[in-house]
Formats: structure tokens, sequence, C-alpha cells
């Protein structure tokens, strides 16, 4: 007889508008009085339809149990060797071969990791192992008498989980999700980038409320831009200013964006705050979903997929970095060296390097493929927001909400430019154009390019803008909050907090 199940229930508040400002909380944007409802269709920068809005409702809740670290890290977890003994030792008392409370064996191989979803291979958040060794509520948590597993016995039995359930150090992992991907190396594809072209038509949810840009990305080998919205990617020209169409985001928010190196792929980040984050990859002519990796219990706000396209790197709020593989969508490397969210995830385009920046300023820089410790960069004194690549993976940049912006020497670490006050009261963005150039933005309402060295070269504002088309709404300061240069390194453009898009040629 399978065991009776029931999962934890979440305290459920319904709060209209919680996301809207949970969202604006991730980029620290705080919004005050009433917002305008706007038509969805508006155009804006000529034909493109690009305004923004919000669902209406959303819940909340507890957080599920993320896993926070990894004691375990570099050896194989299995059953024989680690997890029978914690289970003996704990459980089987009451689930053995004897007494078999709730019709629950846990005694042996076979009877945990039947097809009962007490486990689910590669999947820790999603085992009802987990859930009722840590509940916290009483009559739930499991074992039902004494103290709770230990911190190292739950680390190990999830590590066990998402390595894939191995009986012992002779077999293989249970089979993972199978996600169908195969990579391809940013060297393998020649000519030009691709292209959307007659992408599937989406229904937009009809919103009350502009949503701020979270997420703006240009591909590196095609005019090809994408933009988040509500439960949706645009797509758009940002030289010629031309719409190609959308793709659905169901997961919700996309508060990252990024082309692969060989502009084939567009990788989405997001989720919903407190109840989950997923990783997309889509295939950018045809915006088919062809992958999704990882599994967090709150919106994921940092990620990038290697130039090999074999590696997905996410940032979270339990402070962890993790590597996924997205062929088998497996966990390669949990990197725990970050004490707060890790707000910032970037791989340098020869794939030697990740750096990861986060919400207290500490960077590090890692190998791209192991995930080993290579430098701690340190500068800002608070949140980093940003972390871009020069093309040559010689410099990385890094985006301060001390309003500080840094150009630092991957050899060594040594930042060779830094401008303590780029933008004043804080940096919200920072991208490489191809020919080395910067383009960031801030709090100051401006957009700002900086040449190769490093000197400031012009700046934007935003509000401007917005005044004259009108954009501007009462209580509202009109700020940039994502920017991004054009493959050509011709066009910047800058999204903004009422969701819409501002174009300027880079000088
Ligand atoms: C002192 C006896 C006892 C011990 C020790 C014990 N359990 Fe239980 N367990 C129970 C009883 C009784 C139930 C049925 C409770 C119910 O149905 O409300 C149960 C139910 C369960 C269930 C199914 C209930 C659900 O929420 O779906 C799971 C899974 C479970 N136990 C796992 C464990 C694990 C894992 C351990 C060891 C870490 C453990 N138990 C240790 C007595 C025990």
């Amino acid at each position: 007889m399978p065991p009776q199940r029931h999962r934890l229930t979440l305290p459920v508040s319904s709060v209209a508008g919680l996301l809207f400002f949970g969202l604006s909380m991730v980029l620290g944007l705080y919004v005050v009085g009433g917002l305008s409802v706007c038509a969805q269709d508006e155009m804006m920068m000529g034909q493109m339809g690009m305004s923004q809005g919000m669902m209406g409702q959303m819940t909340a809740g507890e957080k599920d149990s993320g896993d926070k670290d990894n004691d375990a890290k570099g050896k194989l977890v299995t059953y024989d060797d680690h997890v029978a003994a914690i289970l003996k030792k704990n459980c089987v008392t009451c689930h053995g071969d004897g007494k078999q409370e709730a019709g629950l064996n846990l005694s042996n191989y076979a009877d945990v990791t039947d097809e009962s979803g007490l486990v689910v291979a590669g999947r820790s958040s999603g085992s009802h192992l987990i859930d009722v060794i840590t509940s916290t509520e009483e009559g739930e948590r499991m074992p039902p008498e004494g103290d709770p597993l230990p911190a190292e016995a739950v680390t190990l039995i999830k590590q066990w989980i998402d390595t894939g359930l191995r009986e012992n150090s002779g077999s293989s992992a249970a089979s993972m999700r199978t996600l169908g991907f195969q990579a391809t190396s940013a060297t393998d594809e020649t000519g030009p980038g691709a292209v959307p072209a007659n992408l599937p038509k989406v229904t937009r949810t009809k919103t009350q409320r502009r949503f701020p840009v979270l997420a703006l990305a240009s591909s590196l080998r095609a005019p090809v831009s994408a933009m988040s919205g509500y439960g949706v990617i645009n797509l758009f020209d940002p030289i010629a200013s031309r719409r190609y169409g959308a793709i659905e985001f169901p997961e919700g928010e996309p508060l990252v964006l990024n082309f692969s190196q060989s502009g084939r792929l567009l990788l989405a980040a997001g989720g919903k705050p407190v109840q989950n984050g997923a990783v997309v990859l889509f295939d950018v002519a045809t915006g088919k979903r062809l992958a999704s990796v990882g599994d967090e219990p709150d919106a994921i706000i940092a990620a990038d997929i290697s130039p090999d396209e074999k590696l997905v790197a996410i940032g979270c709020t339990s402070r962890l970095v993790k590597l996924y593989s997205t062929e088998d969508g497996s966990l390669k490397a949990t990197m725990d060296k970050h004490t707060d969210w890790v707000t910032a995830v970037a791989f340098s385009p020869d794939g030697k390097y990740l750096a990861t920046g986060d919400r207290i300023g500490n960077i590090h820089l890692w190998d791209g493929a192991s995930g080993g410790v290579i430098l701690p960069l340190s500068e800002h004194t608070k949140s980093v927001r940003a972390l871009s690549w020069r093309s040559d993976s010689g410099v990385v940049a890094s985006a301060g909400e001390d309003g500080t912006v840094v150009w630092w020497d991957v050899k060594d670490g040594w930042p060779l430019v830094s401008k303590p006050n780029a933008h004043a009261g804080g940096v919200l963005d920072c991208r490489f154009g191809p020919q080395g150039k910067l383009a960031t933005c801030g709090r100051d309402a401006a957009v700002k390019i900086w040449s190769a060295e490093g000197k400031e070269l012009t700046q934007f504002s935003v509000a401007d803008k917005a005044s004259v088309k009108g954009h501007s709404q009462p209580g509202i300061r009109v700020l940039p909050t994502r920017v991004t240069i054009a493959q050509d390194g011709s066009t910047v453009v800058a999204g903004d907090i009422t969701g819409h898009l501002h174009k300027w040629q880079v000088p």
C-alpha cells in the first residue's frame, strides 16, 4: 500500500500588488502612489509594443527548504555508504521490516526509491522525504519525537537525491529528467546568428500596471534583443526598432535574460518569489523551449550560460552558486563562498571564468568549468547589480549599488579602473559592447557610455525622453533599470521602470 502523502501547506495570503513590489525589490526600485492603467500594446520606439503590466494577484508563502550548504562537496554520496545508516538510526524502528507506520518501509534501497515519489532523482526540493525531515510543523516532522535530523544528515540525503540516487559507488545515477538538449560550441557556428522568424502567437495577460523592465539583453551575433515582460519575453531588433514577436514564460517574471555566445539560445531565468525558480533555454530562431534546468524554491535572480552551452550557472537567494549541466540537468557543482544573495553571475566569453557577485558587494572569480575558487574581487561596499565581460575575456566590469563601476583585470584581480561616482545613488546595470565600450545606467536617471579605457564618453537622460514621449507618470521618477548595446555596437538601448525602452546612438 503506498504511503499516504500530504504536502506541506503554505500559509497563503493573496496580496494584489505584492508581485509588483516584490520583484521591484529585487532591483530595489520603489514606486510611490497609484500607477495609471495603460493599454497593453502601447507603441514605443516606433512600432514596438513594449508596455508592461502586472498580474492582479499572486500568493505568497513560506519558502520550503532550499539547500543551504554542501559539506559533502566532491564526494560521491550513495545509499549504501551514507543514506542507509541515517535511515536505520532514525527511522527504521517505525518504518522497517517490522513496524511499518504509514505503510512505509525505509530499510532497503528498493522501497525507499520506489515509484511512490518519496524521492525524485535530481530534485531534492521536490522529494517528500526532504519535506518530512525538514518540516517545522509538529506532527509532520519525522522522526516525530526527539531532535530533528542533524543538518549534515539532511545535506547528505539531499545530495544523494540531487546526484541521482546511487545505490553504491558502482552504480550509475538514476535517470534524471532528460532534456534532449545538444550543446553546440560557439565555434561550431559560423555565419550570422539566429534571427527570430514566425514566432508563435502569444496571448498576453491584460494587466493593470506598468511592469519595470527587469531584464534586457542582446545577441552578440545578430540584431536581436530580448526584454522581459510579465510571463513573456519580447524579441526585437534594437537597430531597426522592429518587433519580432514574443515568447511565453509561464514561470512568471523573467528576471534575467542572456543570449548564448553563438546567438542560437536565449536563457531566461526568474520565477515567482518564494514559490519557484527556473532557468529555461529557448531557441532564438523559433522561440521553442529546448530545456529547463534548476529547481529552486525562490525566483532565480542571476543566471548565465557557458559559451559552449554545456553549463548554466545560477545565483540563488540561498547564497549558493550552482552549476547545472544543460545536457542532463544534473547539478555539477555548488559554490558556497558568498555570504548573502547572489545577485549576478557571468561566464567569460572564453569559458575560462565565472564571475559572481552578491548583495553585500563581494565578487568571486571561479574556474568556469569546475567551479574551483580562483580570486575574490573586493571593492564594492554595497550590492553588486551587474557583471559584464569584455569580449576578449581580459576584463570584467562590475556595477554596484554604491555608485561605483569597476573594470577588473582578471589575471590578478586588480581594479584597473574604478569610478566611485559613476551614477550617484547607485549603478543598476552595465554591459560591454563589441568594441570594448561599456554602457551603464543608474539611479541618477542617466545612461552613460564609457570608452574602452574607462573614460566617460557621453550620457543620456531617460527622464528627458520619457517626458517628451509623455511616458512619465505622477509619483514615479523614471529610472533606467537595464541597458544593452546592439551587436554591431551602434546603438544603446535602456529599459525603464515604467516598462518602456529608449535608444540612442553610441558615440
Ligand atoms: C517513533 C516512530 C517513527 C519514527 C522514528 C519515524 N516515523 Fe515516520 N511516521 C510515523 C508515524 C506514526 C507516521 C504516520 C503519521 C501520520 O500518518 O500522520 C509516519 C509517517 C511518515 C511518512 C508519511 C507521512 C507523510 O507525511 O506523508 C513519512 C514519509 C515518514 N514517516 C518518514 C519518516 C522518516 C524519513 C523517518 C526518519 C527520519 C521517520 N519517518 C521516523 C512514525 C515514525
